[in-house]
């Protein structure tokens, strides 16, 4: 909606969602406290707040006088009734549509942003076409157009900028031109591709599932590299070198994460089942084993390199962001690889240059709440007294037994190895899941180091 607003002043782009929290920091005059963290976005905040781009909860009026209302709220993965724990939870989209019934006028173009189901549309229209005890009596005509969101975190406003397509999927052409309009104030006609709607919501899942398999096919080398001697970094570019298969979505590391990958997976491996097509099923959910499975071993080696004794070890976690450049947690590889290392007793000591000790703290409860809900299981563990969150770089690495990089941010490209050695406890071991410490470097130090995807760990 900020790029909207950016590239079409003409519009006015009214951002609403009941949490009032977060509208109030989307309304701070301090941008330090804007909810989300994405490179180059408040530059376009400050030009386009209270220009053309108003935030609030004013769900009802905004939904009265819009054309275009596009929803983008939240679809988890269900964790109660049918389909728990694989299907999307559609219930946050069925009462948007029902507010849309409910408080519309006129001709309404709904769009649904959110990561969705394949025929969600039609569930959002037999919604429209049921009468919500509406507040007005001017008649209402809704279209109903699929519009799935393709940015990643971390490069959001870039890939907003520099879409490589546009998607819309729909029956009405008229809508479907008068959405595409927005989009072409910006973007080449011939990157917007227009669908009919299955098309649209098929193409979303399917694009998620297919950067997940690569994630996990790399991953699943990085283990063989690890047991021949290869190099996962010389493969990567060998392998990605070829331009059938293209050089992106090849780093090995810790895992996908994001609130996306793993729910759309879920998603779509519940809706095979659903068709009956088992073995479609099968292999999209062995994308997901091979990502638990990446995590789990990472969790073992540390554990093997401690001497198989983690209990009282002292862990320094360097990253809880399931990526560089992003606040976002969800799903985050720290967190099963935290939970996993505090089960054999560790202690961590957690530092991240964007994620905050509360955040962090809420990542870790609403994972036991999840396995909570999903198990009828109502005592999470005791946690909190085995991590603590340090700012400081330097004081989170103090007395370490060992270091485990899990997100490859840019100061931990840069650190002094040998300044970290003085600070660590003696050959205290370096686990890097995201290859970006220097061999060289880390070598002529008195630290023991072991690299994902290389059979030359040394002590
Ligand atoms: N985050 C991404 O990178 C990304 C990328 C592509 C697609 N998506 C999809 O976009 C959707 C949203 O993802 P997100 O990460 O922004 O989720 P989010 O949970 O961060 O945000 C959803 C927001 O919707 C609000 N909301 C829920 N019900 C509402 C209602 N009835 N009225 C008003 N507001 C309501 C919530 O309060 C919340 O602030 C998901 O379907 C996701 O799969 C996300």
């Amino acid at each position: 909606m900020l790029v909207i607003a950016d590239k079409c002043p003409e519009i006015s782009v009214n951002v609403v969602d009941k949490n009032a929290e977060r509208i109030k920091r989307w309304n701070d005059k301090d941008f330090k406290n804007i909810p989300v963290f994405e490179p180059n976005l408040i530059p376009i905040l400050k030009r386009t707040r209270d220009r053309n781009l108003f935030f609030s909860t004013n769900v009802s009026k905004e939904i009265q006088l819009a054309d275009i209302v596009f929803i983008c709220v939240n679809t988890p993965t269900k964790l109660e009734g049918l389909g728990s724990g694989r299907a999307s939870d559609l219930k946050w989209i069925k009462l948007c549509a029902k507010e849309i019934e409910k408080y519309s006028e006129g001709d309404t173009i709904v769009v649904e942003k959110s990561t969705v189901p394949v025929k969600t549309a039609e569930l959002i229209k037999q919604i429209l076409k049921s009468p919500q005890n509406s507040s007005s009596s001017i008649p209402k005509n809704f279209s109903v157009l699929s519009n799935p969101e393709f940015l990643s975190e971390g490069n959001a406003i870039r890939d907003l900028l520099y879409p490589d397509r546009i998607l819309i999927g729909g029956e009405d052409k008229k809508s479907i031109d008068l959405l595409s309009s927005v989009y072409e104030k910006w973007v080449a006609k011939e990157k917007i591709i227009k669908t009919n709607l299955w098309s649209s919501e098929l193409s979303k899942l399917t694009a998620n599932a297919f950067l997940a398999q690569r994630i996990s096919s790399i991953n699943s080398i990085s283990a063989v590299c690890e047991v021949t001697g290869a190099d996962i970094k010389e493969v990567s570019r060998s392998v990605g070198g070829d331009s059938r298969i293209g050089d992106k979505f090849l780093s090995a590391g810790p895992g996908f994460g994001g609130s996306c990958f793993k729910k759309d997976l879920l998603n779509l491996t519940y809706l095979c089942e659903h068709y009956n097509l088992n073995e479609v099923a099968a292999y999209w959910n062995s994308v997901l084993e091979i990502n638990n499975w990446q995590q789990k071993r990472i969790s073992k080696e540390v554990f093997e390199k401690l001497c198989k004794n983690a209990s009282n070890k002292k862990i320094s976690i360097l990253g809880f962001s399931f990526k560089a450049n992003t606040n976002d947690t969800r799903d985050s590889p720290s967190i099963n690889i935290c939970i996993n290392l505090i089960e054999q007793g560790a202690f961590l000591n957690i530092h991240d240059p964007k994620v905050t000790e509360d955040e962090i703290k809420n990542a870790f409860a609403s994972y036991f709440e999840d396995i909570k809900q999903l198990n009828n299981n109502d005592k999470p563990p005791k946690f909190d007294d085995h991590w603590l969150f340090n700012a400081d770089l330097n004081k989170s690495v103090k007395n370490a037994d060992a270091i485990l990089i899990l997100t490859e941010w840019e100061e931990y490209k840069e650190i002094d190895w040998d300044k970290i050695s003085k600070l660590t406890k003696k050959a205290a071991w370096v686990f890097d899941t995201r290859l970006i410490v220097d061999n060289d470097k880390i070598l002529k130090t008195n630290l023991n180091f072991w690299c994902l995807g290389k059979k030359n760990s040394f002590e």
